[in-house]
């Protein structure tokens, strides 16, 4: 797709020269070009600039006087393929029982497995695309979706399977995660060695031959997997080659940072308990600590530490954690929004960990989150707005126009 936006009053995240992430002080600085061109060839950003270097063309022209244009969101953590929803659990935590104890009593992970189990694989396709097109329009560009509500051979495939075809149709990226380790299911309850190995003997062979996740992930917690079956699984995975990305320290902080870091895991995600030495432990690593403020507003629990991490030189990816049971949306808006509310993140931070930095979580940097030549024209066109502050100001009513997906526009699918 070629096309050449002309007049942005001003052109969001433009790095001429490509980052893979931002930390600390880093993250507050957003660079951008005031009084821009854009220009998109073959579905790719191939210039940008004043608008006085603006190059003359035969080709099609969208004026955007008054309105900006940013890379679209990168949303690293997301499980938005799920049969059903969990509203009555909703209403029952309105009335004072606890997300555990919903779990606690076959709630939770294991009734959306119990749906998921029973769902034939077209209909999990078709509940689950209408949730991708849903956050298309909301402005993301790429997305990353795990598995974890199968939990036997067939539903964990089928799970990825859908996931496959997601990407194979529609134009947005996507990456794949194998959360087989997400809960134990009934039939292994006194007996989680055995359900580990059935993910790791049975499953992950599948997996790697038939090419169906780029990452592995662990939802490592107190009455869930230990750290040791973190490591187990983590070890398993990077022999397939598939990349760790775990849930950890969202409810207790029990040592799985550290067992993270250990496996190279990519990112470390929630992160709503953090302890003083699971910060240090993340100081100068490769690994991208993934706040999901979602979640945190959602179950009413602690916000991920933002600040305290940022001040001390961390980076952060924000990512929304899409799923029926503790996140029920998939709005990056919100997310941007939430983290400058309640995590006091200033917008720049903000929408440099919703782009650059979820890129990387994902390992697409290369490809997305940054006006960079070269990269995927995946392109958010604001409304008429003063200045980019106003998009986490504007919480809940989103201030997209319109939304580019390799330069192409997407409208209502
Ligand atoms: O990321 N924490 C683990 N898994 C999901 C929620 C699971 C659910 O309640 O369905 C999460 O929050
Ligand atoms: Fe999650």
């Amino acid at each position: 797709m070629n096309v050449l936006f002309t007049n942005i009053k001003e052109l969001i995240q433009v790095r001429e020269i490509a980052v893979d992430f931002l930390s600390g002080k880093e993250m507050n600085i957003l660079p951008t070009i005031k009084n821009a061109f854009l220009l998109v060839e073959n579905g790719l950003i191939s210039n940008f600039g004043l608008m006085e270097n603006c190059p003359k063309t035969e080709l099609k022209i969208i004026d955007a006087t008054g309105r900006m244009i940013l890379p679209s969101w990168c949303d690293s953590h997301t499980h938005l393929v799920y049969a059903g929803n969990r509203e009555s659990e909703f209403v029952d935590r309105i009335n004072g029982i606890s997300y555990k104890e919903i779990a606690g009593k076959g709630g939770g992970i294991l009734n959306s497995a119990k749906k998921l189990q029973t769902t034939s694989e077209a209909v999990l396709y078709s509940q689950s695309k209408v949730r991708l097109e849903e956050i298309i329009l909301l402005g993301t560009g790429a997305v990353e979706i795990k598995s974890g509500y199968g939990l036997t051979k067939s539903s964990e495939l089928k799970m990825l399977r859908v996931i496959k075809k997601l990407k194979d149709k529609y134009p947005i990226e996507i990456k794949a995660t194998f959360l087989g380790a997400h809960a134990v299911p009934v039939k292994y309850k006194n007996n989680k060695s055995g359900y580990l190995k059935m993910l790791i003997d049975d499953i992950l062979p599948v997996i790697k031959k038939e090419n169906l996740a780029d990452f592995i992930d662990v939802f490592c917690e107190t009455d869930y997997f230990s750290v040791a079956d973190t490591e187990l699984i983590l070890e398993a995975g990077l022999e397939q080659g598939l990349v760790g990305k775990i849930h950890v320290n969202q409810f207790t902080a029990i040592g799985g940072i550290q067992a993270g870091i250990k496996n190279n895991v990519l990112s470390v995600d929630h992160l709503e308990e953090m302890r003083n030495e699971d910060i240090e432990a993340l100081k100068n690593t490769k690994t991208i600590p993934v706040a999901l403020p979602s979640c945190s507003y959602f179950l009413n629990i602690p916000y991920t530490p933002a600040r305290k991490m940022i001040d001390l030189g961390l980076p952060l990816a924000l990512a929304t954690d899409y799923n029926p049971g503790s996140a029920p949306s998939g709005n990056m808006n919100f997310v941007v929004a939430a983290a400058c509310v309640k995590m006091k993140m200033t917008p720049k931070e903000a929408i440099n960990a919703a782009t650059i930095n979820g890129a990387y979580a994902m390992n697409l940097q290369d490809k997305v989150g940054s006006i960079t030549k070269g990269k995927l024209a995946n392109l958010i066109l604001t409304k008429e707005i003063n200045s980019y502050n106003f998009i986490p100001y504007s919480f809940g009513n989103p201030c997209i126009e319109k939304v580019f997906l390799k330069g192409k526009e997407i409208k209502k699918i």
